[in-house]
């Protein structure tokens, strides 16, 4: 069953349920109030009868009520201490002799029984001045009820026959409403798991179904990013696959020609060799971080002092720095001590190294150490060429650089970045790069400290 009619089918139910029980409980007041008034007015009426012949018994006032009773809906029949009737404005049967018998003490209902009897009864016992005793007993048809009876339940059931037709109309409209949303979302799902991801979704309501449909939204475009992403990926690696190996084909075919001096077929091996690690360190990386994907690698923590850590290799990086005519510095404020797999995060520092020599005309780079807050913070900043702000976003995807054009000299296939983030993200520590193009940038590293310090 669609679940708009499922929907549809237990708010209609529901609805009813409440209209049907409402309406009997509002049934069931009005008639019995309006049955309460009639005995209220036919009391009332006998007392006030009561009062007339307790102020004069006479026979003009017995004959006056008669009369009086007679021009009306309502009906008198008024008896002696004895029970035998004095006056009568109805002629009398077996039913009201039976009313007649009932002798009370003071003003009662007689007679409530609307639905199966003639009439309804009142009695109010007298004593007159004159000390005559008797009962003037009230008694008033129960066909006028009835017939009002009648005509209020054809009233009731119109209503209700309304309440229900504006109540299906209702229950459309509103499960359109409801459903509608859900509807077109559900086609936007199966659009998406056909793979097209342009879908568009019009709900613009901020409650869940809204919410929802933003989710879907957000998934259906980052559904289409990461399609992109992976087309450029896959472009991105046959390319740089392409350019070293067209090198190396084109320096072995003319390292192979005949006559070549010595220095010239050295000079073709050299880039033949520099070619094929350039080509084996794109397939290392590659492979690590397709590792690092599969959550197949593993880091071995260790406490380590991180002063004497990036000490050794500053140590190392100071040479090659030099020689490229930058400024290495080491700001070591404070040890601090932390949790790191060492192996790997030299790889870290290494990457965000090698970029800032890469991307240096000489200037200074310069590594800091500090710490507050239980955290110790290491920041590399350099002095070289910078990156654009609306590039600094995708610095850490894979195979990004700045520069599109790949040469030889210019160096990196746009892995550094990526295994960097991967590494940090897996010692869940917090990665910053902020930059001023032409001015330089600056890496920082957020790690905990090491708990037991
Ligand atoms: N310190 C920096 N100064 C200027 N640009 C930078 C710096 N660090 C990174 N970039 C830019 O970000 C891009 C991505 O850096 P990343 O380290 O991921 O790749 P790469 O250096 O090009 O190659 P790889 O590190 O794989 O050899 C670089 O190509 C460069 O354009
Ligand atoms: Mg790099």
């Amino acid at each position: 069953m669609k679940f708009s009619t499922k929907l549809g089918l237990w708010f209609f139910f529901c609805i009813l349920i409440i209209e049907t029980g409402s309406m009997l409980f509002l049934h069931q007041n009005v008639v019995q109030t309006l049955i309460d008034n009639e005995k209220e007015a036919l009391l009332a009426r006998g007392a006030s009868h009561r009062d007339v012949l307790e102020d004069s018994f006479t026979d003009n006032t017995l004959q006056h009520i008669v009369l009086m009773e007679s021009k009306t809906d309502t009906e008198v029949v008024i008896t002696d201490q004895n029970g035998d009737v004095i006056e009568s404005s109805i002629a009398l049967n077996e039913e009201i002799n039976f009313f007649i018998l009932q002798i009370t003490n003071d003003d009662q209902v007689i007679e409530a029984d609307w639905e199966s009897q003639s009439y309804i009864a009142t009695a109010s016992p007298f004593r007159s001045n004159s000390g005559e005793n008797g009962t003037v007993y009230m008694l008033k048809s129960t066909n006028q009820m009835k017939g009002l009876i009648t005509d209020l339940n054809h009233h009731f059931a119109i209503a209700v026959i309304i309440i229900l037709f504006f109540l299906v109309i209702t229950n459309i409209i509103l499960v359109k409403l409801l459903t509608k949303p859900l509807v077109s979302m559900k086609e936007a799902t199966k659009r998406i798991s056909e793979g097209d991801f342009t879908v568009t979704l019009p709900v613009k309501s901020k409650d869940e179904i809204g919410e929802l449909a933003n989710s879907i939204q957000t998934l259906a475009s980052n559904l289409n990013y990461l399609k992109q992403e992976r087309k450029e990926f896959l472009a991105s690696i046959s390319h740089e696959l392409r350019t070293p190996l067209t090198y190396i084909r084109g320096y072995a075919d003319i390292g192979q020609k005949p006559n070549l001096v010595e220095s010239q077929k050295n000079e073709y091996l050299k880039i033949i060799h520099e070619e094929s690690i350039r080509v084996s360190n794109l397939l290392e990386d590659l492979f690590e971080l397709a590792k690092m994907d599969q959550n197949s690698f593993s880091i071995m923590n260790e406490e380590v002092q991180f002063r004497e850590f990036l000490q050794t290799i500053y140590d190392k990086a100071y040479p090659v720095f030099s020689n490229s005519g930058i400024e290495l510095k080491f700001n070591r404020k404070e040890e601090c001590y932390v949790n790191i797999d060492p192996l790997r995060f030299e790889q870290v520092v290494l990457n965000i190294l090698d970029n800032a020599l890469k991307y240096s005309d000489g200037g200074t780079t310069t590594i800091e150490l500090s710490k507050k807050d239980n955290t110790c913070k290491l920041t590399i900043s350099d002095e070289g060429k910078g990156i654009p702000e609306d590039q600094i976003p995708y610095i850490f995807d894979r195979l990004f650089r700045v520069e599109k054009s790949r040469s030889r000299l210019t160096g990196g296939v746009g892995l550094g970045l990526s295994i960097v983030k991967e590494i940090v993200d897996a010692h869940e520590g917090e990665l910053k790069v902020s930059s001023e193009f032409g001015v330089g940038t600056t890496v920082s590293i957020l790690l905990k400290e090491a708990k037991n310090r």
